[in-house]
């Protein structure tokens, strides 16, 4: 098996990062290949937790290579970072083990600046960002303007393209958005710190993945965010910049698609998303604030990466059975199914209502979508914790029967059902 892509089926903070920790067990290399440090991925090892942004989580496993693809937008400062706290933390961090893709494009302060200003110019219409400097950076990389990875190796000329950026940079965040400019000179100097630690990392990634496919090693293509936040699946523009879908893995690894012989889902057992933007399923009141958690618990639905609550609502299959043309799915793990133990009775939305037509497929509007009223259909809750059960069939008749119901209506197989944050808390089906 060469190349298995993982990728969110949701709106992103499905648990990719715990699965891909998994599975990452049986792979040679761990690949990220689209977003930056907007993703949040949490793993837990025993009493301890991993908070990824960047870095592949297949880091925890010291058998593993991790790539950064060129796919990526990666910011120096907040990867140095990660990488001196995983340090800290024991994790082995050195150059051979982790290979950044010298095409990958770098997020400066100036990206950052004005994503934030941007979303604040938005108003009440603002997408919800990370405001980690994505959008502009991306925006960069299109507009043949961007400054990519493989320049951290000549430093002058990094720190050069770095304070020619922010010169640029400033003329529109002053004039256009009243934002008060970056310091240009204080920011290279920065950023040439961090590209020296970093230039070790860099490395011709496509290559080292094809050598590696041919050689018969195991690729585990770890997405982040989600199908519904695609730049061209999602519901523009409450997306993100990118392109998480499988599509997404082989133009952000350089990797052909022959390579790829399965492609996993991870959706949560109920749905949550960050940011603005349609959500047919949402709940709010009591059910919602039930989904979400007080905050108490690490697995509570607050963002990783931003703190924000998540909002929360139903399992939407009209959402999954779409990831998974979208994706070509071969099969899904569905995740925190432990949250929905104590309901009395589970929600799922199968079609939508809208304007008075019944629709079994995701609009590709945004408006329209946001007209969307859920059709549920209601199953019997299950009280039992269910965090230490590890066979399908020790599961409550109700878990069972909710996971069954999901399989039916997504026309998937269920490989894995998550019960718990930790490495061991899960029910492999197949
Ligand atoms: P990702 O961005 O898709 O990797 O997901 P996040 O890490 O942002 O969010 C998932 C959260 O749920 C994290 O806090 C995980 O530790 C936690 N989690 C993952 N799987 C399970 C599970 O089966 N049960 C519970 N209770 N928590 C889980
Ligand atoms: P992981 O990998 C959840 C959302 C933001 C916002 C939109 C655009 O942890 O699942 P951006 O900063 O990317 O320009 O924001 O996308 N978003 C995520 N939501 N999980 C993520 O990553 C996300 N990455 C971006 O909240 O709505
Ligand atoms: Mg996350």
């Amino acid at each position: 098996m060469p190349a298995h892509v993982v990728v969110g089926m949701q709106w992103g903070d499905e648990g990719k990062g715990r699965v891909a920790d998994l599975l990452a067990q049986d792979a040679d290399i761990v690949a990220r290949f689209a977003g930056g440090d907007n993703a949040g991925h949490t793993v837990q090892v025993g009493d301890e937790s991993f908070k990824l942004h960047l870095i592949p989580s297949g880091v925890l496993h010291q058998d593993v290579v991790c790539v950064l693809g060129n796919g990526m937008v990666i910011n120096p400062l907040k990867l140095v970072e990660e990488l001196r706290v995983l340090e800290s933390r024991g994790v082995d961090i050195s150059p051979d083990r982790i290979r950044i893709a010298e095409n990958a494009h770098i997020i400066t302060p100036i990206h950052t600046a004005l994503d934030s200003a941007k979303e604040n110019q938005r108003g009440a219409g603002a997408i919800g960002t990370t405001r980690r400097g994505i959008g502009p950076a991306y925006m960069d990389k299109v507009g043949r303007m961007g400054l990519r990875a493989g320049l951290m190796r000549d430093i002058d000329r990094f720190a050069e393209a770095v304070k020619e950026r922010i010169v640029i940079g400033n003329r529109i965040l002053t004039t256009l958005y009243g934002s008060i400019a970056v310091d240009g000179e204080a920011m290279a100097d920065e950023l040439a710190n961090a590209a020296q630690f970093l230039s070790a990392y860099i490395a011709d990634t496509p290559l080292l993945l094809h050598r590696a496919l041919e050689d018969g090693k195991r690729v585990l293509c770890e997405g982040a965010q989600g199908t519904l936040l695609d730049i061209d699946h999602g519901h523009y523009p409450y997306v993100t910049s990118s392109s998480p879908t499988v599509g997404g893995a082989i133009t952000g690894l350089g990797i052909a698609p022959k390579y790829i012989d399965r492609v996993t889902g991870v959706a949560k057992a109920y749905s949550t998303r960050v940011g603005s933007g349609p959500f047919p399923t949402e709940l709010e009141g009591d059910l919602g604030n039930k989904l979400r958690g007080t905050g108490e618990n690490p697995w509570d639905e607050y963002g990783t990466t931003t703190g924000r609550p998540r909002r929360c609502g139903w399992l939407d299959t009209v959402v999954l059975r779409y990831a998974a043309r979208i994706n070509g799915l071969t099969d899904i793990v569905l995740t925190k199914l432990d949250i929905l133990s104590g309901f009395e009775e589970v929600s799922v939305a199968d079609s939508y209502m809208c304007q008075g037509e019944l629709m079994h497929e995701v609009p590709g509007d945004h408006l329209m979508m946001a007209r969307c009223e859920p059709v549920y259909e209601t199953l019997r809750g299950w009280d039992d914790a269910i965090s230490d059960i590890q066979q399908l069939d020790d599961l409550p008749g109700a878990a069972r029967d909710y996971i069954d119901h999901v399989q039916g209506l997504v026309n998937r197989p269920i490989c894995m059902v998550t019960v718990g944050p930790s490495r061991h808390q899960f029910i492999r089906v197949f």
